[in-house]
């Protein structure tokens, strides 16, 4: 690829999407709609197939029908089943595959390669594992051994998390991985990376002079990372219990957001550039010195019984497949610091919990604040500049401004300079999984964790995660529907902080931004 190559305009090029793990909740909620949207949208060749592979059996009329429901049901488009549905649809096959069967391989490159046949496609071969990472291993060796990878043209493999338990786990899967497939093949899917906003982080710095040059430690005086979620853990328990917040959350999608903003500027917008300067800042993450020093600087929590909206919320050790006398945290918070010169003695507050009061994923960037001592700083008591950047569920950026209050002498009020992208573009923006296959079916590689960020982050979290284990005591709970334990305001209380409320809202009294919400 070029430097100059403009990715949105570089068509996909001929491929077979196998989706492993075919019958199952990823491929249904996100990955059919997917590539339906694609297909709508003119971003797929028009010589692709996909067929599906799971355990079970199904004809191919049963799984062209599943495609269909999951579309109807979580698509951005849907379809009537009319002759545009059943050109998509004639696209899509099925194979029953036991995946520690090599002659179920063998029997599926056939398949293949009589739809490659079929719809005039080169042989490049996408291969989806929606399926545990304990079996990313066996699969890849089967499909190695069933001949799939001997087509004529290109084989990638697509991956979920989670990518390991621990660093150790993580290089054990990475090397049976490798036996197979080489790091320029893989895409390791982290969706927090394929969202539009986190995206759009890189654009906001980079192409806008009233940011890069205030983007340090000389103007800068904190970092806010916010990720909520009101639901609980559903029906995923039993992974969950043995994951926890910080495993699920925190070396990834946390983590990954933390690059986006405290990154270098690349020196060329291709990926292994930015994906180096995203390293870069991985490995600058001050590493916690001792036991003492992760209780300082995280905190861990987890639900009991609450209520939100008027509903009674359960307790985490009373939810499904979750042991009753469970430690696992459904909440962390941390104050991280990015040991570099851009960056030195700037706090990162970073912060995710099951069960809180809001669905957001929030970035707020706290400037310092104007000198007290000098003109209006002398009266008054100005609020900090912030930049919020909104990433989830809506999508857009404030900055929050200290302006006269109309109509006043002199009184000063803070208001915001809002653009919601959501309200533009509505519920029509892509979604993450929508923009990660097309980028992987163009072989761009800019929004995939590099095996070397994956280790860097596994080896930051490691650390906090042995401490918890050495140290049982450290968990606190927090009510269903509350925003986690106290403790996390007081990591931010001691630098005379504090976390600043999400949607630009203390609970009902909106602070700065209208009808955002
Ligand atoms: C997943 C986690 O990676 O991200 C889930 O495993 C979490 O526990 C989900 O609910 C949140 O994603 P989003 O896009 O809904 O914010």
């Amino acid at each position: 690829m070029t430097e100059y190559q403009n990715l949105d305009t570089l068509n996909t090029p001929g491929s077979v999407f196998f989706i492993f793990g075919a019958t199952g909740d990823l491929a249904r909620r996100k990955l059919f709609p997917a590539i339906y949207s694609l297909y709508r949208e003119g971003k797929l060749s028009e010589d692709f197939a996909v067929i599906g592979v799971a355990r079970r059996p199904r004809t191919q009329d049963e799984f062209r029908e599943d495609v269909y429901q999951s579309i109807q049901e979580f698509g951005r488009y849907r379809s009537d089943l009319n002759e545009e549905w059943n050109t998509f649809a004639q696209h899509f096959e099925y194979k029953s595959l036991d995946i520690n069967n090599i002659d179920g391989f063998r029997e599926l490159r056939e398949q293949t390669e009589s739809l490659e046949t079929k719809f005039g496609i080169p042989g490049n071969r996408l291969f989806y594992l929606a399926l545990a990472p304990e079996l990313f291993g066996s699969v890849s060796f089967n499909l190695m051994k069933g001949g799939m990878l001997d087509g004529a043209g290109w084989n990638r493999l697509v991956i979920e998390k989670p990518f390991g338990y621990d660093l150790e786990s993580a290089a054990k899967l990475n090397e049976e991985i490798n036996q197979v497939f080489k790091e320029e093949e893989i895409y390791r899917i982290d969706h927090y990376l394929g969202k539009e906003m986190v995206q759009n982080i890189e654009v906001i710095r980079f192409a806008n002079a009233f940011f890069e040059p205030l983007w340090n430690n000389k103007h800068i005086a904190n970092v806010q990372i916010t990720l909520g979620e009101t639901v609980g853990v559903e029906e995923r328990g039993g992974y969950y219990d043995n994951a926890g917040a910080l495993r699920d959350m925190g070396q990834n999608h946390m983590l990954q957001m933390l690059t986006m903003i405290a990154m270098e500027p690349p020196s060329r917008l291709l990926p292994e550039d930015i994906r180096d300067e995203k390293v870069k800042v991985l490995r600058s993450l001050r590493p916690y010195a001792s036991s003492d020093d992760v209780a300082e600087n995280v905190v861990r929590g987890q639900y009991t019984k609450g209520s939100a909206g008027g509903k009674e919320l359960t307790a985490y050790r009373e939810e499904d497949k979750v042991h009753p006398e469970s430690n696992t945290e459904t909440y962390f918070a941390a104050r991280l610091f990015v040991d570099n010169f851009r960056w030195a003695g700037i706090p990162f507050y970073i912060r995710t919990g099951k069960r809180l009061p809001v669905k957001t994923t929030e970035v707020v960037v706290e400037f310092k604040r104007m000198p007290g001592n000098v003109y209006l700083g002398q009266k008054h008591s100005l609020e900090p500049n912030l930049l919020v950047i909104r990433v989830n569920p809506m999508e857009g950026l404030y900055v929050k401004i200290n302006a006269k209050k109309p109509g006043s002498e002199s009184e000063i009020e803070p208001v915001a300079m809002d653009f919601c992208q959501s309200c533009l573009v509505g519920i029509n923006s892509p979604e993450a999984y929508e923009r990660l296959l097309h980028d992987a079916a163009r072989g761009d590689h800019t929004y995939f964790t590099r095996w070397d960020e994956v280790a860097s982050a596994w080896s930051f979290v490691d650390k906090i995660a042995q401490s918890w284990r050495e140290n049982q005591g450290q968990l606190e709970h927090y009510p269903a529907g509350s925003w986690g334990p106290q403790k996390a305001d007081e990591l931010l209380q001691k630098d005379g902080f504090h976390w600043w409320p999400v949607n630009g809202q203390d609970e009902d009294k909106v602070i700065w931004n209208k009808g955002a919400n």
